[in-house]
């Protein structure tokens, strides 16, 4: 951390944090000074503190089941007012529905290997219908044995297809040389031909 002329710089390691390399990859994350954020895979908060700083006006709701990691999550939830720590399981969404309103972005982040179906239930519930989908997606923990080519493109068909919402893929792009093997991607809730008239 850095003050000059009293604004403060931190960094953003983008091999620390998939979201900092999804920048880089030229991504257009779309957080505003007011969004509301439900963050999946929060961890000791590393990243969500950078979407605390962007966010500086909205809300980051930062769901993490780990315990230990919680610990390092409640003591940054303190220094930040629009940081809310949830400790759960982001499978659950059930579980945490009476805490996180309708949100803006989905964040995740979580090494699971049914990945896209977390990320749908979550959006089910809680994303708006305008809002945006941003994933982190890990091949070795959804299969060891395929290439990570063929599993991301599994998991891409399995977002526009398999559950309710469907997706529609904005973009995606590996996040090598940052995080090997992990596909970086956003998307939107598809709209259905009867409700676009
Ligand atoms: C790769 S780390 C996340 C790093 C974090 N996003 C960052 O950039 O600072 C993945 C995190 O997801 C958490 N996680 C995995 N499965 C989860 C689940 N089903 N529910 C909640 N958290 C989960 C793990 O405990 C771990 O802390």
């Amino acid at each position: 951390m850095l003050f000059l002329e009293g604004i403060e710089y931190r960094i953003w390691d983008p091999r620390r944090s998939k979201l900092g390399a999804m920048v880089l990859k030229k991504f257009e994350v779309p957080l505003r000074k007011d969004s509301r954020v439900l963050y999946l895979g929060a961890a000791t908060g590393t990243t969500v503190s950078h979407v605390s700083d962007i966010v500086s006006e909205g809300a980051v709701y930062a769901v993490e089941f780990s315990a230990r990691s919680m610990r390092n999550l409640l003591g940054l939830a303190d220094r930040r007012k629009n940081i809310h720590p949830i400790l759960a399981d982001a499978g659950r969404p059930e579980r945490y529905a009476h805490l996180v309103g309708a949100v803006d972005v989905i964040f995740q982040d979580v090494a699971q290997p049914n990945q896209a179906e977390i990320a749908a239930k979550n959006a089910a519930r809680f994303l708006k219908k305008e809002g945006f989908l941003l994933l982190s997606l890990k091949a070795r923990s959804i299969d060891t044995t395929a290439s990570p080519k063929q599993v991301f493109k599994n998991e891409v068909k399995k977002l526009e297809e398999a559950f309710e919402p469907k997706f529609e893929i904005l973009k995606a792009r590996e996040l090598a040389p940052f995080h090997e093997d992990h596909l970086g991607l956003i998307a939107k809730i598809r709209v259905s031909e009867n409700e676009k008239i």
